[in-house]
């Protein structure tokens, strides 16, 4: 079990400017989340990593940006109005509502009132449609963002012309009005999604669905998480969503135990056949090759932005002793930092060195976040870099304004190595790959 506990994380992305909670100062709205100008950092970083690897690093992907509000259609179709539902009960006494499986007898678990019997409740946010009232359509939050690949599937084989296998990527916003909240951004009603969905020949689904475990599994370690934090777990046959031939989970040793980060589930042909039915357009894929129709089928590995986030956090927090003092430092990929680095006069008193660290700030920025601070001792300032993973502090001393070179401090070492202000810009090219 991993030492750090989830109040470790939430006090310090609260502290430091990761994750608020959404519309704070009203009193917060239940698992909605907003990202500060840390936590943005950190996420943007995740999502530009994961686009890299599925689609800048491969050629057989090509990108999409789906809207939110989709046509009702497209949820009758994929199975999301009828069976996309938690099975509830309510208490008849105190009106909380308690998922079935959660609780075991007759009587509420919190006040021991009467309960009704179980009725499936949707997770779906419905909002209205079109500015006239009584005529407005009821229209849905899209509960994920593979249905907008798989509308657009023929669209995007038209357009790029491509062969199977293929693949298309996505980023966006999901929302569910999730009943079992909590453990902080883990579970979420408005959350952000990183999905795949690879189209291949039905005869190759097998294949294809070995390649994206192991690619995924890589792509996480590849970022730093600790492999004895990550792990397969398959799904049993009754737990498998409606459309799954297959599914495992990746997940993660959170603070709570192991959870689920990510999923990749051979969907068969179920999503493109259920459109071709109810939009009566044919969705089959024409092989030139074998000079024959058929629908592809699709290998999805799904991922969650929000959770990989926390997961990258968790992963990387590490606390030790150094001098009689506890450090508390976060360990995270560089890629991922989000600061690069930090320059910090000794003193701010003297204005040639404050002057030339404004002047090392400019010359190094562009690529990515760097920050001037010289609002603490520097001592204090280390700390708050340290606690917010900036993988590189420059320090700026009265030497420097004789011998033109500065310190720069390694965050994960504490080691200080003192390099030439001028060379600094190809020094960090270097250590951070930009
Ligand atoms: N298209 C398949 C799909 O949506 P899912 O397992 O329901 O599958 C995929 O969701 C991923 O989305 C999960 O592995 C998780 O990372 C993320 N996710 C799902 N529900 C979430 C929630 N309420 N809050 C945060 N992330 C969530």
């Amino acid at each position: 079990m991993s030492t750090v506990t989830l109040k470790d994380i939430t006090n310090l992305c609260k502290r430091r400017g990761f994750i608020f909670q959404s519309s704070e100062i009203y009193g917060g709205i239940g698992s909605v989340w907003d990202y500060g100008p840390l936590g943005i950092e950190l996420k943007k970083s995740v999502k530009d990593m994961w686009w890299k690897s599925m689609v800048y690093d491969r050629d057989d992907v090509e990108g999409l940006d789906a809207a939110i509000l989709m046509n009702p259609e497209t949820w009758r179709a994929s199975g999301h109005i009828g069976s996309f539902a938690d099975m509830m009960v309510d208490c008849l006494k105190c009106k909380k509502r308690f998922r079935i499986d959660s609780f075991k007898g007759k009587k509420c678990p919190e006040c021991g009132g009467d309960i009704t019997d179980p009725k499936g409740f949707n997770l779906m946010f419905k909002t209205r449609f079109g500015a006239v009232e009584g005529e407005a359509q009821e229209v849905y939050l899209r509960p994920e963002t593979a249905q907008g690949i798989f509308v657009n599937f023929e669209n995007i084989l038209n357009t790029s012309r491509r062969k199977l296998p293929f693949g298309v990527a996505q980023i966006g916003k999901a929302f569910r009005n999730e009943i079992t909240t909590g453990n902080f951004t883990f579970r979420s009603r408005e959350f952000e999604q990183m999905e795949l969905e690879f189209f291949v020949k039905p005869d190759e689904d097998e294949k294809w669905y070995e390649y994206w475990l192991g690619e995924r599994m890589k792509w996480y370690a590849s970022l730093g998480i600790r492999k004895e934090n990550l792990r397969l777990r398959e799904h049993a046959e009754e737990e498998l969503a409606h459309y799954a031939k297959k599914c495992h989970d990746i997940e993660f040793l959170f603070p709570m135990g192991w959870s689920e980060l990510e999923g990749i589930a051979n969907r068969k042909d179920y999503d493109l056949s259920q459109h071709a039915k109810i939009s009566g357009k044919d969705l089959r894929f024409f092989d030139v090759a074998e000079n024959k129709r058929y629908t592809p089928y699709v290998i999805e590995p799904s991922g969650g932005v929000d959770r990989a986030v926390l997961a990258f956090l968790v992963d990387a927090y590490r606390a030790e002793t150094v001098k009689e003092r506890k450090r508390v430092y976060l360990s995270l990929d560089k890629r991922l930092a989000p600061i690069k680095v930090a320059v910090l006069p000794l003193l701010k008193n003297r204005p040639e060195i404050v002057e030339m660290a404004h002047r090392i700030r400019d010359d190094i920025r562009g690529n990515y976040r760097v920050v001037y601070d010289d609002t603490a001792a520097i001592g204090r300032l280390y700390r708050r870099q340290d606690e917010i993973g900036t993988p590189y502090c420059v320090t700026v001393d009265v030497d420097s304004l004789n011998d033109e070179k500065v310190t720069v401090r390694d965050r994960d070492t504490m080691e200080q190595t003192r390099v030439a202000a001028a060379g600094l810009k190809k020094f960090f090219e270097e250590k951070l790959g930009e």
